[in-house]
């Protein structure tokens, strides 16, 4: 563990509660989270994945209260939305497609966020109250974003990745490199008005407008498929559990298969799986569903992570790589530190025994927060703090200090 000054941990530890309590809402018998009251006052669902598993340190019940409310406007076809109206707020806009939801998805991390609260207390009660929601929402994913079954899910919008302007979508959304990120959020809207008109089908239709398998969405989808696989078994769900075991090594080795070149794992789009070479966060993203060998863990680390002209930083992650033409360190998505990206790595880093490294972004991500607070996202260079004010990502700093993956 890195020595962690303890005032500062008890700080940050204190201020983290603050924003998930100053947060929190209650509507119709459900309590959820807003990300940020002035800037997302709506429920996002990995946003509550998040939210929940940092809960799960010191209020176990908060944290299964955050996910009850997120599965209960699942959609019929069992995709859970990216965002939900408990109630209107004119900040942002509604062009979601729907009345009372979105009608896209975002990264599922809710077996995961599940599991972190079951570790701790042991209540299957609460994993039974959830599991049909995670049935339908994962068979979701793995039919209606992967129709042909090659084993890696599409996202219909650059939405779905959680990382709305990544340089990752610029190709297929047809965008420039340099662009801004109201021209940005025109095209990304633009195909809300597309599955409007394809009426809200997926896999038949939307996969001629936009149809990319990301390596963050499909790596936590691996991920999350053999916690499932976890979950089943508690359950005694045997069926289940082996078969998502068995979909989350399939989920792996088609990433390996389509998405890696030369040690490195690229997004693809379109049915041909054309690799977009963008250089993003999204590289390490596989070391969290532990796909990468042991060796290739290692040169990304040494020949990405740690390389000054690619994305090592006085503060740590940035999003996008010095080296790349998009980078831009005071962008939103587009260069700039987000504290789940840490999260992500950090716990990827982990798990290959690469502890100095993720220390290192834990070491930065408490230096960012006491510095500039609980912002949206900060500059690598600087520390500067940008976006959205009261942002409950910070919080994830907790689940960081208080270490990783749950057996
Ligand atoms: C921004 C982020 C997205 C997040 C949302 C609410 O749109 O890009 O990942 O879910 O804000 O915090």
């Amino acid at each position: 563990m890195p020595s962690i000054d303890p005032s500062a941990r008890k700080r940050l530890t204190d201020l983290s509660v603050k924003v998930l309590v100053d947060n929190r809402r209650s509507k119709d018998g459900f309590q959820y989270t807003v990300p940020s009251p002035s800037s997302y006052p709506y429920q996002w669902l990995w946003d509550s994945c998040f939210h929940a598993i940092v809960l799960s340190h010191v209020s176990l019940e908060d944290a299964k209260k955050e996910l009850l409310s997120l599965v209960s406007k699942q959609f019929e076809n069992g995709m859970i939305p990216h965002m939900i109206y408990w109630e209107r707020k004119e900040v942002i806009n509604f062009k979601w497609g729907k009345e009372h939801t979105s009608s896209i998805t975002q990264p599922p991390m809710l077996a995961l966020a599940a599991w972190e609260i079951y570790v701790k207390d042991k209540d299957a009660g609460f994993l039974k109250a959830l599991y049909p929601h995670l049935y339908h929402f994962y068979n979701y994913i793995l039919t209606e974003r992967d129709p042909r079954r090659h084993h890696v899910a599409s996202i219909i919008n650059p939405d779905e990745s959680g990382e709305d302007n990544s340089p990752r979508f610029d190709v297929p959304l047809g965008l420039p490199t340099v662009q801004t990120l109201k021209e940005s959020l025109e095209s990304r809207l633009e195909l809300v008005e597309k599955l409007k008109t394809c009426d809200f089908d997926a896999p038949f239709c939307m996969k001629h407008f936009f149809w990319a398998k990301d390596v963050p969405f499909n790596a936590i989808l691996a991920e999350n498929l053999s916690v499932l696989s976890k979950i089943a078994d508690v359950l005694g769900f045997k069926e289940d559990s082996l078969r998502y075991a068995e979909e989350g090594l399939l989920v792996s080795r088609a990433m390996r298969e389509l998405m890696m070149e030369d040690g490195l794992f690229w997004p693809t789009y379109g049915e041909d799986y054309v690799k977009t070479k963008v250089k993003t966060w999204a590289l390490f993203a596989p070391l969290f569903a532990g796909i990468p060998t042991a060796e290739e863990a290692r040169a990304l680390v040494s020949g990405y992570l740690e390389s000054p002209a690619e994305f090592k930083a006085a503060y740590p992650v940035p999003s996008v790589s010095r080296s790349d033409p998009a980078y831009d360190p005071k962008g939103f998505w587009r260069g700039s530190v987000w504290m789940a990206v840490n999260w992500f790595v950090r716990r990827g880093l982990k798990r290959y025994n690469m502890d100095d490294h993720g220390d290192r972004i834990l070491q930065s991500s408490v230096e960012l927060l006491e510095r500039s607070g609980f912002r949206e996202y900060f500059h690598p260079d600087t520390g500067e703090g940008m976006g959205a004010e009261s942002f409950t990502w910070g919080a994830l700093v907790v689940d960081m200090m208080n270490d990783g993956p749950s057996a």
